[in-house]
């Protein structure tokens, strides 16, 4: 479904998701952890499909963090296949579906074929104006604070780096805020996932492994996270945080002493 067109009846732009507990998911089958990759890979697109379909506006997912380096390569190279796998199966439904998609990460080490594949796609969807799709591969939260402020001060030398500033010299700046992280497999942690940008997210966390994880539990978690009050500091509900950072430095202006 076409994402421009679809009426959200939730407040939820951007949701990123770690997709954890594919290894024990495979374990407790008495299967190699790779296996729980491969099935948890068929899951992705469904995953897609359904945010598209519930008008959110960016899906942000977790596929390999910059701490995946230290699993055996034998791990890393199933986790590299399936990515490729999953670009030359999907290319067209994103194609057709509007989705802009994007990698961000350190990338430098994956097959060329790979790379080749992810520049390709990004170029064919950059100006799609639907569901905005990223893969975070080869990312760290914290890599990416650290490279945005570089990237700043080489081009200011001199200035003071802002809170706005800062937000425009992310990997992607335009994603914006996470509104709800979703964490499968049980564990309650981010393992360095947009640290920036989750300031203010609402958290689920479901002992669901990956592997097992379905469109319906997506959905349920959408319009149970839909309810949740939010108040980015006010006493009440409030509209967006934006708004009650103006707020607040007002306020804190008006009560100088
Ligand atoms: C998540 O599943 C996939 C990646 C981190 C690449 P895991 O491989 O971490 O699965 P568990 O957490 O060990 O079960
Ligand atoms: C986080 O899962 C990274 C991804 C899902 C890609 P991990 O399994 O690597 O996280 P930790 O090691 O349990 O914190
Ligand atoms: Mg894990």
């Amino acid at each position: 479904m076409n994402c421009s067109t679809t009426e959200a009846s939730h407040s939820l732009k951007h949701v990123a998701i770690i997709m954890d507990g594919n290894g024990r998911w495979a374990k407790m089958r008495s299967h190699q952890r790779v296996w729980g990759h491969v099935r948890g890979s068929g899951v992705v697109a469904n995953i897609v499909e359904k945010a598209d379909d519930l008008g959110i506006d960016a899906l942000t997912m977790y596929a390999f963090s910059t701490e995946n380096w230290c699993r055996p390569q034998s791990e890393v190279k199933v986790l590299f296949a399936l990515l490729h796998k999953f670009l030359i199966k999907e290319s067209l439904r994103l194609l057709k579906n509007n989705i802009r998609f994007k990698v961000m990460g350190d990338i430098s080490n994956l097959p060329i074929q790979t790379k080749n594949l992810i520049a390709q796609l990004e170029v064919e969807t950059e100006k799609h104006s639907g569901l905005k799709l990223t893969f975070a591969f080869g990312y760290g939260g914290r890599n990416e604070i650290v490279q945005a402020t570089n990237n700043f001060i080489k081009n200011n030398p001199g200035k003071e780096l802002t809170e706005d500033a800062l937000q425009e010299y992310l990997l992607i700046p335009d994603l914006g805020d996470v509104d709800l992280l979703i964490r499968t497999g049980g564990d309650q942690r981010v393992s360095n996932f947009l640290l920036w940008q989750i300031a203010y997210a609402e958290f689920y966390f479901t002992q669901t492994k990956w592997p097992d994880f379905t469109v319906n539990e997506f959905e349920e978690i959408i319009n149970k996270v839909s309810t949740r009050e939010r108040r980015f500091g006010d006493v009440s509900t409030s509209i967006n945080l934006e708004n009650n950072i103006e707020k607040a430095k007002l306020n804190k202006g008006l009560m100088r002493g």
